[in-house]
C-alpha cells in the first residue's frame, strides 16, 4: 500500500524540482509504504549498528513500512509492484495492524507526533486542518499530551468531533470565520496549529484589525503560541536551497525571534516551525500506538485506491485538492 501526501504533490508539480526532484524522467511517485519484503541488503552501517535494528534484521517476507526516502529529500518510487527502500527509516508492521493503516501512518503519524510535543499540559488548543493527513492522528494525541480542550477547524465538523478524532468543538470555515469567532476572543486559546498554510498571516490581518485583546490566541506574554508545519502557501514553490532557506528557516527564525523579544507588548503568540523527525524510533513508536488503539489511521472514504492510471490520477487530484478527509491509501496489491 502506498499513502499519498502533499509532497507527493508538490514533487509532481515541479514547483520544487530543483530541491526536490524527479531527477530524472520517467518518474514513479509515492514515498510513504508498506509492502513485503523481497529482498534485504546484507550489509550494515555503523549506525545501525547502534540502533536497535539493522539490515540483517529485515528478512523475506517480512512486512514493512518506510517513509518516503529523506536522504534524497523527496517521495521516490513508492507507487509500484516493487520499491526500494532506505532501511534507516523502516520497520516491521506489528500484527493486527494492516498495509494500509501502516502506510498512512509512516509521515502523517511522525508529523502528528512532532507538533504534540508543542502541546503543555492544560492547553486548550485550536487546529487548523484537523481532519487532514496529519491533523486526524494530531487530534487523537492531543489529549494523550495534556490538551485540556481541542477545537477543530474543518468544513466536515461532523466527522472531526466523532470519535476516533473526537474535537471538543469544531467549526466549519465555509460557513464561520473562527478568526472572528465571538466565543474564542472572550476565551482565548493556548496553542493554535496551522497545518494548512496562512494561518500567520491571517494572525497577523486579525492582530491589527482587532486591536487590543481582540484575539482568537493568547498574547506571547499569557503563554500564547502558534505553531506551524506548512509555509505561508502550502503549494510554495522553491526553485533553490536559498528559496527553502528563505522560507524554511530564515522567515520562520526570523518570526521566532521577533516574537519572543517583543514577547511583554506584543499582540502576537510566540512562533514555532516544527518538522517531522524522520527517525525510525518515531516510526517504532507510531506503530506500537496504532497497535495498542491509541491511534487510528482514519482513511478517506476513497481508499483503499485501486492500483489503476485513473484512480491513481484521481487520488492525486483529491490530494492537490487539499481536501481528503484524513490519508488517501493507495492498495497496490493485496496478499
Ligand atoms: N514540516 C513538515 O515536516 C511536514 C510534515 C508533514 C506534512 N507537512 C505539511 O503539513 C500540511 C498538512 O498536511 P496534511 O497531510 O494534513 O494535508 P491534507 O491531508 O491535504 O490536509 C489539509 C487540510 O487542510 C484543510 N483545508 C484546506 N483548505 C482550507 C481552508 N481554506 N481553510 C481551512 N482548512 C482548509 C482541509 O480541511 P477541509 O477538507 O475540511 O477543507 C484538510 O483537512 C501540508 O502542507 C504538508 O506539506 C509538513
Amino acid at each position: 500500500a502506498v499513502a499519498v501526501a502533499p509532497g507527493d504533490v508538490r514533487v509532481l508539480s515541479g514547483k520544487t524540482r530543483e530541491l526536490q526532484g524527479p531527477p530524472s524522467l520517467p518518474y514513479i511517485v509515492g514515498g510513504d509504504v508498506c509492502g513485503i519484503v523481497v529482498e534485504a541488503d546484507d550489509t550494515t552501517t555503523t549506525e545501525q549498528q547502534s540502533s536497535k535494528i539493522n539490515n540483517h534484521d529485515f528478512r523475506q517476507d517480512d512486512l514493512v513500512v518506510a517513509m518516503f526516502n529523506i536522504e534524497e529529500l523527496g517521495p521516490r518510487g513508492a507507487m509500484a509492484e516493487y520499491a526500494l527502500v532506505n532501511t534507516k527509516v523502516c520497520d516491521k508492521v506489528p500484527d493486527g495492524v494492516s498495509p494500509e493503516e501502516a502506510a498512512a501512518v509512516s509521515s502523517s503519524g511522525l508529523a502528528a507526533m512532532a507538533v504534540a510535543q508543542c502541546i503543555q499540559k492544560g492547553d486548550r488548543i485550536l487546529i487548523f486542518g484537523a481532519g487532514g493527513g496529519v491533523g486526524s492522528y494530531l487530534t487523537q494525541l492531543a489529549k494523550r499530551h495534556g490538551a485540556s480542550f481541542v477545537a477543530g477547524i474543518s468544513r466536515h465538523p461532523q466527522r472531526i468531533l466523532e470519535p476516533p478524532l473526537s474535537c471538543d468543538e469544531a467549526v466549519d470555515y465555509t460557513q464561520e470565520n473562527p478568526w472572528e469567532k465571538e466565543e474564542w476572543i472572550n476565551d482565548p486559546f493556548d496553542l493554535v496549529i496551522d497545518l494548512i498554510g496562512g494561518c500567520w498571516i491571517e494572525l497577523i490581518h486579525h492582530s491589527k484589525s482587532s486591536g487590543k485583546g481582540g484575539m482568537i490566541v493568547k498574547t506571547a506574554k499569557k503563554g500564547g503560541r502558534f505553531v506551524t508545519m506548512v509555509a505561508d502557501d502550502p503549494w510554495f514553490e522553491a526553485h533553490s536551497f536559498w528559496k527553502a532557506t528563505i522560507l524554511f528557516a530564515l522567515l520562520p527564525a526570523w518570526r521566532a525571534i521577533y516574537t519572543r523579544v517583543t514577547r511583554p507588548i506584543s499582540q502576537l503568540p510566540t512562533y514555532s516551525m516544527v518538522f517531522l523527525q524522520g527517525k525510525r524510533e518515531k516510526l517504532t513508536e507510531a506503530l506500537s500506538l496504532l497497535k495498542d488503539g491509541t491511534i487510528i489511521s482514519c482513511l478517506d472514504p476513497s481508499s483503499p485506491v485501486a492500483f489503476t492510471t485513473e484512480a491513481v490520477q484521481s487520488a492525486f487530484r483529491l490530494q492537490e485538492s487539499r481536501h481528503a478527509q484524513g490519508k488517501i491509501v493507495v492498495r497496490v496489491a493485496q496478499k
